[in-house]
């Protein structure tokens, strides 16, 4: 009887029809006359059932996790309480092999034991992406992604992709990548952000979704050298505007990924407890952030009670995320604390008008502001900062030719899915994390 070809995804569609699936071998479990073999094709799994002369071939014997295979036969219903996959079982009457993966010392199992050494573990990556948990995060990013791009069509923002390769800093100098451009120095982008104030009187908001790269030291939970940035900059929006947009984008963004069939169930799996956001979040300034740290008896970086112009760094500012257990709108950060472009309260200029979002379990996803409008503020703040203006003339020439109140935000994709998926570490949301003394695969 003819057979055809499906896609694992598909296979609850296909009951009582006669298929062809072709895919790894995911578990195998070879016994006398019954072989059991989980295929996996990255859509999805499916267990198959060998049974009499097919369990009992030599061939059958020889096959390895992660051979491919081509396998023949029935899609059944598997009645209620039965657990696998779909709810089906594929009753084989034919396979071949298509490419036999080394048994023995050679053999990968894509089952990640508890206690792997994660430096070994990241060194074969590219065999590690086939487990169930990273793949499983990785559909999560891909439909975060679109989900995003989604919401930003929806509140009528327009997709741009600003260059990687820059001749200015965004977010201080220490942590710029230096490269030789041609025999002049040139840095792998930390934001696009300047590139997106510039588009804002040409395509009106705009949002892109792109590589930014840091050169951090530390070795931390949540700090990549290179990672996927969702940046957005807004137009004759207020402070209170910026706060409203970002908290409806992430909360849009969520619920979009929740219902999405594929990546909604995979959420529920890899992080039972999760909790969507709702908004509004809750507000919280800087200042008052400080008090709370001191009365809740959370030192500062030297163990010392926080002061104002403290920075709040990760420990602290998890600890306080945690307890405090729902999302926080952080804002109105010391000028002498944050980036050179932002912009300074009308009520007070020792603070400005900025943000971060704080999630439980990760801290920061997100930080943003109001940028400075006024070109002889703008010029100020880079004497302040010690940063040559000449390079940023065309970042100037926004202020000269038509400028107007303005702000935006960075995401870091690789955050919110460590607190959508709740993984220790950021690492596990990266396909091919790149941190300090790694750069392969
Ligand atoms: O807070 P950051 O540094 O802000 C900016 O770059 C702004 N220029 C963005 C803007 O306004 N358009 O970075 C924004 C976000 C952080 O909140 C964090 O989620 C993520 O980017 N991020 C990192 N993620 C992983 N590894 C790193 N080293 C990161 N640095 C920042
Ligand atoms: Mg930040």
């Amino acid at each position: 009887p003819t057979a055809k070809t499906i896609k694992l995804a598909k296979i609850s569609k296909n009951i009582d029809e006669r298929v062809k699936v072709q895919g790894w071998i995911h578990r195998l479990r070879v016994q006398k006359g019954v072989a059991f073999i989980v295929l996996r094709d990255g859509s999805g799994y499916v267990q198959c059932v060998l049974s009499g002369p097919l369990a009992n071939a030599y061939q059958t014997q020889q096959l390895t996790v992660e051979s491919t295979v081509a396998i023949y036969g029935t899609i059944v219903k598997l009645p209620e309480g039965k657990s696998a996959p779909g709810g089906v079982e594929l009753v084989a009457d034919y396979y071949e092999v298509i490419g036999l993966a080394p048994g023995g010392k050679d053999s990968f199992t894509n089952q990640v034991a508890e206690d792997a050494d994660p430096s070994l573990l990241l060194d074969r990556r590219h065999l590690t992406l086939r487990g169930e948990t990273l793949s499983a995060v990785m559909k999560v990013r891909a439909a975060l992604l679109a989900s995003i791009r989604r919401v930003y069509q929806e509140e009528g923002l327009c997709e741009v992709t600003p260059p990687c390769m820059v001749q200015t800093q965004v977010e201080g100098g220490s942590t710029l990548f230096k490269m030789d451009y041609y025999g002049e120095e040139a840095y792998l982008t930390q934001s696009s952000q300047l590139y997106l104030e510039t588009l804002l009187p040409a395509l009106g908001d705009v949002y892109c979704i792109q590589e930014s790269f840091r050169a951090e030291k530390s070795h931390t939970r949540r700090h990549l050298s290179e990672y996927t940035h969702i940046e957005a900059e807004l137009s004759f929006l207020t402070f209170e505007d910026l706060l409203t947009h970002i908290e409806t984008v992430i909360t849009k963004t969520i619920q979009y990924v929740l219902e999405d069939p594929v990546a909604g169930p995979l959420v529920k799996q890899l992080n039972p407890g999760f909790v969507p956001p709702q908004m509004p979040f809750k507000r919280m300034e800087y200042a008052h952030a400080i008090e709370w740290l001191n009365e809740n008896g959370i030192p500062n970086e030297e163990g010392q009670p926080f002061k104002f112009g403290d920075d709040i760094a990760e420990a602290a500012e998890r600890k306080m995320t945690d307890t405090i257990g729902v999302p926080i709108l952080l804002n109105r950060f010391p000028v002498a604390i944050k980036s050179f472009y932002m912009k300074k309260c009308v009520d007070d200029p020792l603070v400005t008008e900025s943000v971060d979002v704080l999630m439980p379990t990760v801290g920061e996803i997100t930080g943003g502001s109001m940028r400075i409008d006024d070109i002889d503020e703008l010029l100020a703040a880079f004497k302040r900062e010690g940063l040559d203006p000449a390079p940023y003339y065309w970042f100037v020439d926004q202020r000269v030719y038509g400028t107007c109140p303005h702000g935006g935000y960075g995401l870091g994709t690789e955050r919110i899915l460590a607190w959508l998926c709740n993984r220790f570490t950021v690492r596990d949301c990266s396909l091919y994390p790149r941190f300090t003394g790694r750069c392969k695969p």
